[in-house]
């Protein structure tokens, strides 16, 4: 492997905001041209709670793909208080959907309808258990009483650690971890929790929401916490170690609806993403490691096969586009130095 190029086999993104109708078609190009397999969060409004219409939004999807592009999206459930268990298993048995989602209630963008206490949703995870069926995590508490930073940190304690001591056998990923705290939980726990990271947490930390002056774009949840936490989340995720893997949360807005008095959380790095993380592997002189958390370690948790197709990296300096569409992409008009041959 020469250092100006590097050929790894195509990856996935294990964790993807991918919307619908016209902003579906705008982004969907961008993600499509990278990643082989994409899990689809479905926090859409109204939610994607049944399998019916997980099935019509995949469709959409597959409609407003380019022509001879070869991807997959992977769908998932919005479990709501009102979700049946054999609503669930159904969509798993008919492989409409690989995951179900958790979104404390509140805690984020369209989680309206999200839970307010886990335990009432017991005997779907129990239900999902039982048929090896991933929980995808939402790690944070949405208690207006704790401190935004710490919303993941407690969440750990007060939801997840009990979650895991009831349903041992359920396999959970922990999904955009944004502190050193969550890493330390997932290395500690056993093989069935994994946590995915984003390339934005790989970059900021909560300093650069302020840097000389307020920056909505860099807003996402969980929000980007202290430098000891970025540096955490680097080690993790360049160390090779099968826990962790790549997801982008890219999760696009238009501008005005980030620009405003109450903007929306959420960072759209689909663009760019494979580059940053490039990026940073290459900072962390771990580029040796960049396969294992973007094309390996995801399949291997979901128990899904690689892929055979390979993508090749080269060193290159190019400029991220200012705007796409009406989104701004994260590092917009910024220098990156990998790009896809
Ligand atoms: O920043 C975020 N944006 N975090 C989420 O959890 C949801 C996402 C979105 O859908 O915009
Ligand atoms: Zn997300």
């Amino acid at each position: 492997m020469s250092s100006d190029a590097i050929t790894i086999r195509r990856p996935d993104d294990w964790h993807v905001h991918l919307r619908d109708g016209d902003m579906l078609k705008a982004v969907l190009p961008y993600t499509a041209r990278v990643f082989g397999r994409v899990v689809v969060m479905p926090n859409l409004s109204p939610p994607v709670t049944t399998v019916a219409s997980a099935l019509a939004y995949r469709e959409r999807i597959v409609a407003a793909l380019p022509t001879g592009v070869n991807f997959t999206p992977l769908m998932t459930a919005y479990l709501t208080e009102a979700t049946a268990p054999d609503e669930i298993a159904r969509g798993f048995a008919d492989k409409v959907w690989v995951a179900a989602k958790l979104y404390p209630a509140n805690a984020t963008t369209n989680s309206a309808h999200g839970v307010t206490d886990i335990r009432k949703i017991d005997a779907v995870l129990a239900r999902m258990a039982e048929i090896g069926m991933p929980l995808l995590v939402h790690g944070e508490v949405a208690d207006p009483a704790v401190d935004v930073f710490d919303r993941e940190a407690v969440f750990l304690e007060r939801v997840l650690a009990p979650l895991m001591a009831r349903q041992p056998a359920l396999r959970i990923v922990l999904e955009h971890v944004t502190t050193r705290a969550a890493v330390t939980f997932v290395e500690e726990a056993g093989p069935n929790l994994a946590a995915t990271i984003t390339a934005h947490h790989l970059v900021i930390n909560r300093n650069a929401l302020f840097q000389d002056g307020l920056r909505p774009h860099l807003y996402c949840l969980p929000v980007a916490k202290r430098e000891a936490d970025r540096l955490a989340l680097r080690r993790a995720a360049t160390s090779g170690g099968a826990k962790f893997f790549l997801g982008t949360d890219s999760a696009p807005h238009p501008v005005k609806d980030k620009e405003c008095d109450c903007g929306c959380a959420g960072i759209f790095s689909a663009p760019n993403a494979l580059e940053i993380y490039a990026r940073v592997f290459d900072e962390e002189n771990a580029l040796d490691k960049l396969e294992a958390f973007a094309s390996v370690n995801g399949p291997h948790f979901y128990r899904m096969p690689v892929n055979r197709e390979t993508i090749t990296l080269t060193r290159g300096e190019h400029a991220v586009a200012r705007d796409v569409g009406s989104v701004r992409p994260f590092l917009a008009g910024e220098t990156l130095n990998w790009r896809l041959a």
